[in-house]
């Protein structure tokens, strides 16, 4: 049985080559023509990229096990998983989700790449929404392959599981989130460290080139191959409990000192954005984001030779 795509963009394409790579069959719809006629294209392009840093053996054999298809039943009708990533609006997700509840059988799963729509809001009055729920992915799954499982309140746990073996099967690494909560994890945790980060910046304690530095040149190097319960299990010789006590009161006054959430206000804006702009004008973004998925190809390549 194949897996299904729905919505080609910049995610469901990053989503074909995953589960194609992985050996799947995948049918693959978009509402656009643009996409269809462009999807297998982008793919290949992709796939060359990924094959120069040894990330894919034979590029052909993967876009065999495409197919690109004219209408959603053609492309969803008999699969074992359903893959949706419709742009982030809610009258879109829910206009896709009931029209593959009318065309799924009993089993089939679906999970939504919503970065942020809990499943609730989408699936409600749906009569299998039990079958229905968010897989949210990091942008390009085949190379971040973090995915946030996050069920509904009346979704069945079977379909859990049955999400979370899917993205193991294909090589991506599902965690658990057990009940919908704003921001799932992930953004959650990069909303606290945003949140400092702004206001270290706005109160002048540091440039914005300086708190990246931080980041990339401190915590971020650990960051790709342990979270932070294991940083801080390792940091005290007695492990976490000595850590907690030691430098828990640091932490607590540091959390109380931020008590008055703020908005990030243009002005604010405006300063970090001329900083960036001056480390990289606007007409060299594009350059720069490949420089930055050729750099996540390289640390795919590096974590792929480690053995634990
Ligand atoms: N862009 C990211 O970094 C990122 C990361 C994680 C999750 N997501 C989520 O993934 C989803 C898709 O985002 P994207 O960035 O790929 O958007 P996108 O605009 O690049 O792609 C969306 C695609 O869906 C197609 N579409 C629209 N309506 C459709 C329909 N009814 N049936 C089939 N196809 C339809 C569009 O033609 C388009 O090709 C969103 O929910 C988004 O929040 C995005």
């Amino acid at each position: 049985m194949h897996i299904a795509v729905v919505g080609a963009g910049l995610v469901g394409a990053g989503w074909t080559i995953v589960f194609a790579r992985a050996g799947e069959m995948v049918r693959l719809f978009d509402a656009s023509k643009d996409a269809r006629d462009n999807i297998l294209n982008d793919v290949r392009g992709r796939l060359e990229d990924l094959k120069s840093f040894d990330l894919v053996d034979d590029i052909d054999p993967i876009l065999d096990r495409i197919v690109v298809c004219e209408t959603l039943s053609s492309a969803v009708e008999g699969a074992r998983y359903v893959q949706e990533s419709v742009p982030e609006r809610v009258p879109l997700k829910q206009e896709i989700s009931k029209q593959l509840s009318g065309l799924l059988s009993g089993d089939t799963v679906v999970g939504s790449s919503t970065s942020g729509i809990p499943a609730s809001a989408f699936t409600e009055n749906l009569p299998n929404r039990a079958r229905f729920l968010v897989a949210h992915p990091v942008n390009p799954p085949y190379l971040v392959p973090v995915v946030e499982v996050a069920p509904a309140p009346w979704t069945d746990p079977d379909a859990v599981e049955i999400a979370m073996s899917v993205m193991t099967e294909v090589g991506q690494s599902p965690i658990r989130v057990r009940r919908e909560i704003e921001g799932f994890i992930l953004n959650r945790l990069q909303g606290v460290l945003l949140r400092e980060a702004w206001a270290l910046f706005e109160e002048g304690y540091a440039s914005a080139e300086d708190i990246d530095k931080t980041v990339k040149e401190g915590l971020g190097l650990r960051w790709s191959f342990m979270g932070p319960f294991e940083t801080i299990d390792l940091n005290a010789p007695g492990g976490i409990r000595e850590y907690a006590e030691v430098l828990g009161p640091l932490y607590h006054s540091i959390d109380a000192s931020r008590t008055d959430p703020r908005p990030w206000h243009d002005a604010l804006i405006g300063k970090a954005e001329a900083e960036r702009r001056d480390a990289v004008p606007a007409a060299a973004l594009e350059e720069r984001r490949n420089w930055r998925d050729r750099r996540l190809m390289a640390l795919a390549a590096h974590k792929k030779q480690q053995t634990e």
